[in-house]
């Protein structure tokens, strides 16, 4: 596949963008709450189908612009745990529209290299969702370009409940329960990412400024970018314009940036430095 810069020709809106992004410093990992598809489709006076309908375009191109970037991972909120509240008429809808981008999208996904992931309790998908969906898995799970994560029927707090039952479970069966202890370690590694690096970057559309159940625990530290635009209108621009302001942020993580250094000893500055770059 041909690298987003090796496709943007001069004059292309997004060439320009595209150049001010320093291409060492992506994000590995982008994590998504594509939200805003119902009022896309209600400023239409159209159903709230029809949103959801016009959402599919969004994913097709992001997918495919991180995988011309070359990012890693992508994280896609596409059901939450919550979203089961919804009307049933929609919530078919949105089955409807997985199986036919699952239908439509696997020749595009293995020329590409993509490998196809979920996360979320997927036994409580209708039968044939799950069964389309594990086998667009399993079919592209040789492929070694961009991950994407699709979370269906996922929540945040479940999947941490899980992972903790899962690591009990397993001291069960191996009669160590007495001395058990979790960490950080043995909670990450039991979560539904445990193969993926912590997002870098979190976008979410449509203006809402909350996490809505998605990846607690794996967004601590996790740059986050609201846009208002709603999601059937996010575009690689967009796309484009998040890495941009993330590449902008300064990632402390607790400790101090080089112009926080301003004004500390200059003998001790060295170590200070040190620690910084060290504890990253
Ligand atoms: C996001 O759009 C898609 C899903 C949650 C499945 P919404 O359907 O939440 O759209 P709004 O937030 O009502 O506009
Ligand atoms: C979050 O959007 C879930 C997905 C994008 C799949 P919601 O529309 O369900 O979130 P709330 O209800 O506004 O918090
Ligand atoms: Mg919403």
């Amino acid at each position: 596949m041909k690298a987003l810069f090796e496709v943007l020709q001069p004059g292309d809106p997004d060439f320009e963008l595209a150049g001010t992004i320093d291409p060492h410093r992506l994000p590995k990992h982008i994590a998504i709450i594509m939200d805003g598809n119902g009022r896309w489709a209600n400023r239409r006076s159209l159903p709230r189908v029809a949103g959801h309908r016009a959402g599919v375009g969004p994913v097709r191109s992001t997918v495919e612009t991180c995988a011309r970037l070359g990012i890693d991972v992508l994280t896609l909120y596409a059901f939450s745990v919550e979203n089961w509240k919804r009307p049933r008429a929609e919530i078919e809808t949105l089955w409807r529209l997985l199986r036919f981008y699952l239908g439509k999208e696997l020749p595009e996904l293995q020329k590409n290299a993509i490998r196809l992931q979920a996360i979320g309790r997927l036994e409580a998908l209708p039968p044939k969702v799950r069964a389309e969906l594990e086998a667009v898995i399993e079919a592209t799970s040789h492929n070694r370009g961009l991950r994407v994560n699709l979370a269906i029927n996922y929540g945040g707090r479940m999947e941490i409940v899980d992972a903790v039952n899962g690591i009990i479970e397993r001291a069960r069966l191996e009669g160590r329960l007495d001395a058990l202890r979790v960490d950080e370690e043995s909670i990450a590694a039991q979560l539904y990412t445990a193969t993926s690096p912590d997002p870098d970057l979190l976008i979410r559309t449509s203006g809402e400024m909350r996490i809505s159940n998605f990846l607690l625990w794996q967004i601590a530290y996790s740059e986050l970018y609201v846009t208002e635009t709603l999601w059937p209108d996010f575009n690689p621009t967009e796309l484009l314009k998040a890495i941009l302001e993330y590449q902008k942020r300064d990632r402390r993580y607790g400790g101090l940036s080089r112009e926080g250094l301003n004004g500390a000893r200059p003998d001790r500055e060295e170590n200070l430095i040190e620690a910084i770059v060290s504890s990253r």
